[in-house]
């Protein structure tokens, strides 16, 4: 009986949104597309092309039929037109870009444009972040096809309001359409794909905005860039296609990665907006993705993998999703390459294609560490005609104690898994100090090794722990409670290791300790004149920085000498 409310109630909204010709503003008005703000709770933004001056965006909470308490927005708007040598141009317009701004959390909305003359347009729909708590969305990709086949797009769409009435947005990962210059591709995606006016869209470009011509090659997301108004808060080589958002206990990331030559600014910024947006979940966007089902992409899904899991694992990426291939390739947890033990690692999903393609598998493409592919799909069922979806989407529950995925079509749920959420609801402040006295060097005397430990109470108190030993730096962002320590490698008798140690907070205060691992075999009497220290093998020189910090070392109050020599 619910079921049958639910479709009701969808077609009620069809009927009375989409097909009824209420305004007399279609016609100056066209493309609208909500996205979601940088911060979902309160953040909401609309793009669209208006044929004349003077439109504005109204919005009122969704039980407001009347826009009794509308609110006005005006957006920034300016001219665009654009004409492939392959095909014919869009239509002059203005692009009108929106920001809907103060929005109260955990709420439904309802927005249209009206015109100068006072003609309005459909209307369309959100519903803004949770504060937390559990919610829900549809992940679709490569939605591509001709002019005349968005249907496959607009009907998942649906059913995933059918399915889950609490779908909130839809994660797009790309090649929205087949050619991006073309504008009868745009104009086959906005006439057929009207479900999207219930919901948000979060994208990115696929190759196939990227290609402006007949011809297979990457040019720009000019015109994609036309239809989206996403956050304005990504790289400046590829703002507006890479960018994030919070929504509920989740930080998204969308990259752009079909322009490779900014890869190094978009792995700059990632860690940026990472470190400074820590969320339970954090789920990754990208066309051209780190995991692959091993057919004609098999070697530009290990390419992408090779770039980016390792900032992935730093950051313990809970979920990347990915599309291009038209393929369902689930992956299990992965960790520095290697199936990931319990509580580590990042799963990644190639999605299937909610357009007309499809792609293959090859079970046996090596992937990771001379590894198949076949040891890191999630079961032995990826790649058979088992699990061998198409024209299908993802609908994604982030839950409080997991994430929950089922992968739908047109008619029904065809697969469901589960991944634990990783990080734990809340944690108790500290008392820095404490902290700091408990951070510690241990000696492994038989592997001849030693680590700096700290306490598991650093996660959701602690940003970084930075580690100086000589020359060499490294730096663990404590993304997750399991990082409770990092290895300095090979240490030998015979030396006096000196170990800078640097704690940034969450509130950006910095504490700074001194470690002192003394395997020389001898009391240091004074520290401010060791003696003169003894050579090292390759990997573990202690650099000309050695005096200054020495002379640090008296400076420090509570600086902690653990020492175990051998005898
Ligand atoms: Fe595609
Ligand atoms: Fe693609």
């Amino acid at each position: 009986m619910k079921k049958f409310f639910i479709v009701i109630s969808l077609v009620l909204i069809s009927l009375f949104t989409f097909n009824t010709n209420v305004s007399a503003a279609t016609d100056k008005v066209a493309y609208v597309t909500t996205s979601i703000g940088e911060d979902g709770q309160r953040q909401m933004l609309v793009n669209y092309h208006a044929y004349e001056e003077g439109t504005v965006v109204e919005y009122t909470v969704l039980s407001d039929t009347s826009y009794a308490n509308k609110v006005t927005v005006t957006p920034t708007s300016y001219s665009w037109s654009y004409k492939s040598p392959s095909y014919s141009a869009f239509r002059d317009g203005l692009v009108c870009k929106a920001t809907l701004d103060d929005l109260t959390p955990d709420t439904e909305y309802r927005y249209r444009i009206r015109t100068a003359s006072g003609a309005t347009s459909n209307e369309y729909f959100f519903k803004t972040a949770p504060e937390r708590g559990t919610f829900t969305f549809a992940f679709l990709t490569d939605s591509q096809a001709g002019a005349t086949q968005y249907n496959i797009f607009n009907t998942l769409v649906g059913k995933a309001k059918e399915l889950r009435p609490d779908t909130a947005f839809v994660f797009h990962t790309g090649d929205v359409t087949d050619r991006g210059g073309q504008p009868e591709q745009w104009n086959g995606f906005y006439n057929q794909a009207t479900n999207l006016s219930l919901m948000p869209i979060a994208s990115t470009p696929g190759n196939h905005e990227y290609y402006l011509t007949d011809e297979a090659v990457n040019i720009s997301a000019e015109v994609y860039n036309q239809f989206f108004n996403n956050p304005q808060n990504g790289p400046e080589s590829t703002l507006n296609s890479s960018y994030y958002f919070t929504y509920g206990n989740a930080l998204f990331v969308m990259l752009d990665t079909v322009k490779t030559s900014n890869v190094n600014d978009l792995k700059d910024w990632f860690v940026d907006v990472v470190s400074n947006n820590m969320r339970r979940v954090i789920i990754v966007g990208m066309h051209i993705g780190p995991f692959t089902g091993g057919g004609s992409y098999g070697s530009s899904g290990r390419s992408v993998f090779n770039t980016w899991a390792p900032i992935f694992d730093k950051f313990n990426v809970d979920l990347v999703l990915s599309g291009h291939e038209h393929n369902f390739a689930p992956s299990k947890a992965i960790y520095q390459g290697e199936v990931a033990e319990k509580g580590y690692g990042t799963n990644y999903i190639v999605g299937p294609a909610s357009g007309t393609k499809t792609g293959g598998f090859n079970r046996d493409f090596i992937f990771s560490n001379n590894k198949p592919l076949s040891e890191f799909f999630l079961n032995d069922e990826v790649g058979t005609l088992n699990l061998n979806f198409s024209r299908a989407g993802i609908l994604i529950r982030v839950g409080a104690n997991d994430t929950k995925l089922e992968v739908f079509n047109a008619e029904k749920i065809l697969y469901d898994y589960s991944i634990p959420t990783r990080r734990p609801k809340s944690f108790f402040e500290i008392e820095k100090d404490n902290f700091m006295k408990k951070i510690k060097v241990e000696h492994d005397e038989e592997e001849g090794t030693a680590k700096i430990v700290w306490g598991e109470d650093a996660y959701g108190n602690v940003k970084t722990v930075k580690i100086t030993n000589g020359p060499a730096v490294t730096e663990t962002f404590i993304s997750t409670p399991l990082f409770v320590e990092r290895s300095i490698g090979k240490v030998y008798d015979g030396n006096v290791y000196r170990i800078q140690v640097e704690v940034t907070f969450t509130d950006d205060t910095v504490e700074e300790k001194e470690l002192v691992l003394n395997l020389s075999g001898e009391d240091i009497e004074d520290p401010e004149k060791p003696e003169k220290p003894k050579p090292q093998p390759a990997g573990c020189q202690m650099g000309s920085g050695v005096a200054s910090i020495i002379g640090l070392v008296t400076g420090l109050a509570g600086v902690v000498f653990v020492l175990k020599r051998k005898r």
